[in-house]
């Protein structure tokens, strides 16, 4: 049974929340101050400790570092001001979600459940980060250099809470590939996970493949279509190159974000949204916002927690890993056994993994050449064509 410990001076409240607690299978134990509370943690280390921002002797982030310190709990805040940004403050700072006053019992409930989920999502996550001790992996990612450690961890960090997550770095270093392992290891895994590339949609799309459209609002609307986030809902929104949606649909994505309500292109009822959203981003954001094309508000909006990938030319004992990978993969597919050949020219180390990955195939996959003769005659021998586009913007 896991054990939960209450943090308020609100007595009516503990004992609202506590019945709901008991009732999805917690252990309960209550504390009116921080004081109390320090007895209790020392006693019997919780699993989940859900603390009131404004208690009588102190405030509830500073608890809130002490437990995460000392203990491996979950940490659930209570604002009784609903006001967004303590409550993001307090995701930033390491809790798992946020509560307000008045309680609302179903999202209790939800909060609850999140919490027996991710115990067991944690296991999985042990798990992997013993497969990754083996043989320098994690999940799909590829790569045991100390910087892409530092993002195995931002991952599981913050995989299994609802924070807003910003992945940035320059093309092709598989920002795409840590969404995915993001949503993969997240309590909505079994919900949908919609990607959505701005730099591959015409930008007059974009806002009714985000919001949908009532039937009639423009020619050939004959229908009413749910967009992006709606179908999406309970899910992920993995909303890629962010810097590539129109300036006017940031401020749009904004207000969304903020009400976590859209209208439909064409509407006027207010549509209720559930989603948990990642962004990404190849360029540098604050030089995006100085170039004017990201909103600095919608940056910080999104910039939660932020998730930096290091190029390859920073982490070049990557490269050889990252090759064996992809020609194992290759090797699968074409059923044959092709090895590395070392002390070859070395890798180029200002290479991307994309075009590493292109060049490797185009070493060892002569036959795939003979299939695309007249692809060939258009350049030298030898150099593949760079189908993923790294190089672009980085
Ligand atoms: N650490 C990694 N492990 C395994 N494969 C990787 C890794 N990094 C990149 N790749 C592979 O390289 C290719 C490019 O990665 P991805 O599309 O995720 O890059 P990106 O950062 O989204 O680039 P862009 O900004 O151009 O969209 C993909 O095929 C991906 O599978
Ligand atoms: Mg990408």
């Amino acid at each position: 049974m896991l054990r939960a410990l209450f943090v308020d001076d609100d007595s009516d409240f503990l004992e609202g929340i506590g019945e709901i607690a008991t009732r999805q299978g917690f252990a309960v134990s209550c504390a009116r101050s921080i004081r109390e509370a320090r007895e209790l943690l020392e006693n019997m280390p919780p699993d989940l400790v859900v603390i009131d921002l404004m208690l009588p002797d102190g405030d509830g982030i500073a608890l809130m570092r002490e437990v995460k310190d000392a203990t491996s709990a979950d940490v659930v805040i209570v604002s009784g001001m609903a006001t967004v940004n303590s409550a993001i403050d307090a995701l930033r700072l390491g809790a798992l979600d946020y509560l307000t006053k008045p309680l609302d019992n179903s999202r209790l409930i939800a909060v609850l459940t999140n919490v027996l989920n991710l115990r067991s999502l944690k296991e999985e996550v042990g798990a992997l980060r013993g497969e990754l001790r083996k043989f320098g992996r994690f999940g799909r990612l590829v790569g045991s250099s100390p910087a892409m450690q530092v993002v195995y961890d931002m991952i599981v960090r913050v995989a299994p809470t609802d924070a807003t997550v910003l992945i940035t770095g320059e093309s092709g270093t598989g920002k795409e590939l840590v969404a995915q392992t993001v949503f993969e290891l997240s309590s909505r895994r079994r919900r949908p996970y919609l990607p959505l590339d701005f730099g591959a949609i015409p930008q007059n799309l974009i806002e009714s493949e985000l919001f949908g459209h009532e039937r009639g609002s423009f020619t050939g609307a004959t229908q009413m279509r749910r967009g992006c986030f709606e179908r999406a809902a309970g899910g992920t929104l993995f909303l890629d190159e962010i810097t590539e949606m129109p300036i006017e649909l940031q401020v749009k994505l904004l207000r969304v974000l903020e009400s976590s309500t859209l209208v439909r292109v064409g509407g006027d009822e207010p549509v209720p949204v559930n989603v948990r959203l990642i962004a990404a981003c190849n360029r540098e954001p604050r030089q995006a916002i100085r170039d004017g094309k990201l909103r600095e508000d919608l940056f910080y909006r999104l910039n939660v927690f932020p998730i930096e990938l290091p190029p390859l030319r920073d982490r070049a004992d990557d490269a050889l890993q990252l090759a064996e990978t992809f020609l194992a993969g290759f090797n699968a597919q074409q059923g044959t056994s092709k090895t590395i050949r070392r002390g070859g020219a070395p890798p180029d180390r200002g290479e991307s993994v994309a075009r590493q990955r292109a060049r490797a195939q185009e070493r060892t996959a002569p036959q795939l050449h003979h299939e695309r003769a007249d692809d060939r005659d258009e350049r030298s021998p030898g150099r593949a064509r760079d189908r993923t586009g790294a190089g672009r913007g980085g």
